[in-house]
């Protein structure tokens, strides 16, 4: 019924982009996939020489995963179905705002001189640099860690400075356009709502981007955008500082700072994967909790196995390659279960490129 709503949409307002606009697109998005992927070579080079990757190729699971030619097409969809989303009147033309071209050389420098150094940490089989007693006080111990071998883990301005170009690096470009699929449950929730009265938080929101795109489609809906990183809030902050109606709350996903059922939708994106099992639920039920009844949970993170046939060996290789110690149990996790467990009626589970988007309303 809904995807019958979205495509007789969709066909009433197929024609608003022009040619000129599509045109656009493709350039901003294939040079952002140039320049991402470009980088993903230089540091895949690097890593090749490093020192101890034959300590990692031991462990690499036997299966393989999907061909370049097959991941390379999936990619092109991935940024047809976001030019579609915007023809179809989802969300307006995406405004990707990766920063001046002075700020893009700057954090470029900056991610390529961190890759030696992570490559050295993973050489090392270190992981938790971060880690500190007195920061085990405050923070819990599973967040102490240099994720993907990062340098400051989620700890330091200088990591929430490089994490974006980081994803895109790892998704070839379009990290952004798999978050922006959230866009779509979130426009067919908003549908007969008035945005000034709705309010949305992000948890684990990182450095905002997907926030950012909330904003751009509806400029004055109240927006919340919490993290555990204190660092990565003040990115974020930077990141949203043209516009207004926004919060900013440091704090646990395990404990949000919201009164029961006082949000109209909560997001989050790629959390779940940094997170052990047990902590998983204990947010899942903290999403219940905070979501009024008719409220909807829109969830991304990861794909997982047997999400799509033949990329379960490349989802196996991520924790080899990268310092990721929950991801190996978020992939065999049944998404579904736990916020169903948490008080959440499922309404939906569908795969978009890498990640995996997840759809509860809270009956
Ligand atoms: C992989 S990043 C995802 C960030 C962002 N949502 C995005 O789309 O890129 C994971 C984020 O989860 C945050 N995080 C990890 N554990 C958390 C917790 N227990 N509570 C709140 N945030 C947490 C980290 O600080 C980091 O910003």
């Amino acid at each position: 019924m809904v995807l019958e709503n979205l495509s007789a949409r969709a066909h009433i307002i197929q024609t608003m982009l022009t040619p000129l606009e599509k045109l656009a697109y493709t350039a901003r998005q294939g040079a952002r996939v140039a320049w991402y992927m470009g980088h993903g070579l230089a540091a895949g080079q690097f890593r090749k020489t490093e020192p101890g990757v034959s300590e990692v190729t031991r462990d690499r699971p036997r299966q393989k995963g999907p061909g370049m030619q097959q991941l390379l097409a999936s990619l092109a969809a991935t940024f047809q179905r976001d030019l579609d989303n915007v023809a179809a009147g989802y969300y307006p033309l995406p405004r990707d705002a990766d920063g001046s071209p002075g700020r893009l050389l700057k954090t470029s420098r900056a991610f390529l001189a961190d890759v030696p150094v992570a490559a050295e940490r993973k050489a090392k089989g270190e992981g938790t640099e971060v880690y500190s007693p007195d920061k085990a006080e405050e923070l819990p111990a599973y967040f102490l860690q240099n994720f993907h071998y990062q340098t400051g883990g989620y700890l330091t301005e200088d990591s929430a400075e490089i994490y974006d170009m980081q994803t895109e690096v790892l998704f070839s470009g379009s990290t952004n356009a798999m978050r922006r699929e959230c866009l779509v449950p979130l426009w067919e929730f908003m549908r007969g709502r008035d945005q000034r009265q709705t309010k949305i938080a992000d948890i684990a929101c990182g450095t905002g981007r997907f926030g950012r795109f909330v904003k751009q489609a509806y400029p004055r809906i109240d927006l919340t955008l919490s993290d555990l990183s204190d660092a990565y809030l003040t990115e974020a902050k930077r990141h949203l500082k043209d516009y207004s109606n926004v919060s900013y709350e440091v704090a646990n996903a395990e404990k949000l700072p919201f009164a029961d059922a006082s949000l109209d939708v909560v997001t989050s994106i790629y959390l779940f994967h940094e997170v052990p099992p047990k902590v998983r639920r204990i947010i899942a039920k903290e999403f219940a909790r905070v979501l009024k009844p008719g409220g909807r949970l829109i969830f991304m993170d990861s794909l997982q196995l047997g999400d799509i046939d033949g990329y379960d060996g490349m989802l196996q290789s991520f924790p080899v390659n990268f310092h990721e110690p929950y991801y190996g149990s978020y992939i065999k996790e049944d998404l579904a279960d736990i916020f169903r467990e948490a008080g959440l009626f499922h309404t939906e589970s569908r795969p978009v490129f890498l990640s995996k988007l997840v759809v509860c309303d809270k009956p």
